[in-house]
């Protein structure tokens, strides 16, 4: 009790400066951040001259970085937020602009890509040109939250137009594009591709997550439309992916470890993410589904914002309970491993979704899983469940009330005079770096503020859930696996071997000192067999290596779709 007391009396002051602080950020922020926002959208944005129309732009910077591309996973994510601005009536002007969407996504998944076609895995494909051609250069490909996302911002557009009596175009034009995305996840979720960074070839929690939720509220979309045996099979899906998404769980250091491979921590902004991105206002605070206010979900967000309490310096000095800046995760290094605005955004967020919560159920419970979350505030709380009625219930909501105003705070005092948002800001010394005007940045702080004024949007279907008692694999993964011979006519010298590398895990992710050797019996063909993951678009090249030094086959990279079932062969011969 005296250590609450102490904590409440040493934080008033600063605490009532805060919330002002960031009510003022609010205040300027927000327009900009919405101008921001459609700047960066086709056709007639005043940054994005060039996209196609309904076409997000990632940022406008050309160079170091260049990403003057669209992706659907910022794409769709932007546009969740327009979505749910125009469904709640918050801004009645943006039908065109999602119509605009609509039919650029309705394009582009037909669109040839490295990834394959719209049948064989090039919805997977992660990143096209502005006018809607493909982008063939190399890239990690592929990801496979961006399906996912695109038909949750389209079935929550969705059902809006169903509940406003506009079924027919919802059957004619929205749902096929939906009905696409989500054969995908069913026929990939079980199989592995990149993270949300673009960095990692494994399983990843994110896109799990996102996956799932796509599937569920598509089961309940196919249902509404009459199709029962989509919503079976989206639902049967569903449950399998469901019990693949507890599997993450840390359960010695109490967080969700963000990928299955890659070599890090598993410590990352994409725990925060997924909360965010599949909050459900009806599902209380659900571990199952990772609901923000879930022991699980809470305990995630302490490990992740403390893993970068001291590697930051414009963290440093800060209470070791108060915000600090955080970014993808501790062990980046891309740009220098900075600080990004989105990602300070997203714990603000989820800790606003999870007072939303509180506030709607009128009680906070501990879990011996989030004791150490809440012991932050009060070092005194124990265990048990505290009614709005309870001093304990209204010092911790307060108290987190106060810890989330502080990601905020953060934010707007690396927010340089004029309002823009870049991608990142130094971990030196607070300022802005990177990509210029980040839609994603400008897109995350307004559902963060949002968040911080009680703004929901529609359920999903997340209460409730039953996690299945053993987990099942999908019918595009698990087992599923093809036999492909790859043939390389290479002669060599004395001393000197080819091996494979390329793009997925079977493959070694590219690495030279894992790639896989081949056998010379049929010299001056090089040759090895592998069982690969079916339906599954991939890059390779091979490579020499004599006395330690690898050469590279020449520019561009290799590329192969492997068949649903059966086997292949692929000649090559060096280059
Ligand atoms: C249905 O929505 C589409 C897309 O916004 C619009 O063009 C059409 O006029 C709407 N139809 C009705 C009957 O509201
Ligand atoms: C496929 O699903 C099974 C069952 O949940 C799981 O054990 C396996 O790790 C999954 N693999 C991938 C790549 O998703
Ligand atoms: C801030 O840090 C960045 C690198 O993180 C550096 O390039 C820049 O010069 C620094 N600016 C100031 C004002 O110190
Ligand atoms: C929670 O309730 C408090 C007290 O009614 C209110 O001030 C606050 O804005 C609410 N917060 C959210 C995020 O809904
Ligand atoms: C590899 O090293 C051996 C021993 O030093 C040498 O004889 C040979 O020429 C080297 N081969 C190549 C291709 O450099
Ligand atoms: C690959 O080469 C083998 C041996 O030369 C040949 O039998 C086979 O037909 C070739 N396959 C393809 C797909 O070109």
């Amino acid at each position: 009790m005296r250590a609450l007391f102490v904590y409440c009396l040493s934080l008033s002051a600063s605490v009532w400066g805060q919330s002002s602080i960031v009510d003022a950020y609010v205040a300027s922020e927000s327009p900009i951040a919405k101008a921001g926002v459609l700047a960066n959208i086709g056709p007639s944005g005043s940054k994005s001259a060039g996209a196609k129309a309904g076409v997000v732009i990632a940022s406008p910077s050309t160079s170091d970085p260049n990403y003057l591309y669209t992706w659907t996973r910022d794409s769709s994510l932007v546009f969740k937020a327009l979505i749910d601005q125009y469904t709640l009536g918050q801004d009645t002007t943006l039908r065109t602009e999602i119509d605009n969407f609509v039919s650029a996504e309705a394009a582009v998944q037909q669109v040839s890509n490295p990834s394959g076609t719209v049948s064989t895995g090039g919805l997977g494909e992660p990143k096209f040109n502005i006018d809607l051609s493909a982008f063939t250069g190399d890239w990690g490909r592929p990801q496979r939250d961006g399906p996912a996302l695109r038909a949750t911002a389209l079935i929550t557009y969705a059902n809006w137009l169903i509940a406003d009596g506009n079924t027919s175009y919802v059957s004619s034009t929205v749902w096929p594009i939906i009905k696409l995305d989500l054969g995908y996840v069913v026929t990939s979720w079980n199989q592995t591709g990149f993270d949300l960074w673009e960095e990692i070839s494994s399983s990843s929690f994110f896109t799990t997550a996102v996956q799932h939720r796509s599937l569920r509220e598509g089961a309940t979309l196919a249902s509404a439309l009459g199709d029962q045996s989509l919503a079976t099979q989206y639902r049967t899906q569903a449950d399998n992916v469901l019990c693949f998404l507890q599997s993450y769980w840390n359960p010695t250091n109490f967080f969700m470890t963000s990928n299955t491979g890659g070599g890090r921590s598993g410590k990352d902004a994409n725990t925060a993410l997924a909360s965010i991105h599949t909050f459900d206002p009806a599902a209380g605070c659900d571990a199952v589904t990772f609901q923000p206010c879930s022991d699980k979900a809470l305990s995630s967000l302490k490990v992740y914002v403390d893993a970068f309490r001291s590697i930051y310096s414009v963290n440093s000095g800060i209470a070791s309970n108060a915000a600090v800046a955080t970014g993808r995760y501790p062990e980046d290094v891309y740009m220098g491993g900075n600080p990004w605005y989105l990602t300070t955004a997203a714990v603000a967020e989820q800790l606003y979704d999870a007072i939303i919560v509180w506030n709607r159920t009128g009680s906070i419970e501990v879990t011996s899983i989030s004791l150490a979350f809440f012991q932050q505030f009060s070092s005194s709380v124990t265990v048990g469940v505290y009614a709005s009625s309870t001093t304990t219930y209204s010092d911790l909501l307060a108290a987190v009330q106060t810890f989330a105003d502080g990601f905020l705070a953060i934010n707007a005092k690396y927010t340089p005079s004029g309002g823009g948002l870049a991608e990142q800001f130094s971990r030196s010394n607070g300022t802005a770096l990177s990509a210029v005007d980040l839609t994603w940045s400008y897109a995350a702080t307004l559902t963060a503020f949002g968040a911080r004024a009680g703004v929901v949007s529609a359920s999903w279907g997340a209460s409730g859930l039953k996690v299945p008692s053993s987990c099942s694999t999908g019918p595009g993964g698990g087992g599923s696996t093809v036999s492909i011979t790859f043939n390389e006519y290479a002669t060599t010298v004395s001393g000197e071997n080819i091996y494979l590398t390329g793009s997925i895990d079977a493959l070694q992710d590219w690495s030279t000192s894992t790639a896989l050797l081949l056998s010379a019996d049929k010299y001056p063909t090089w040759s090895i067999t592998l069982n690969l993951p079916a339906s599954t678009s991939f890059q390779y090249k091979y490579i020499r290596k004599v006395n330690g030094t690898v050469t590279w086959e020449s520019d561009p990279n290799r590329q192969f779709t492997t068949p649903a079932s059966g086997s292949s062969v692929i000649n090559d011969s060096w280059r």
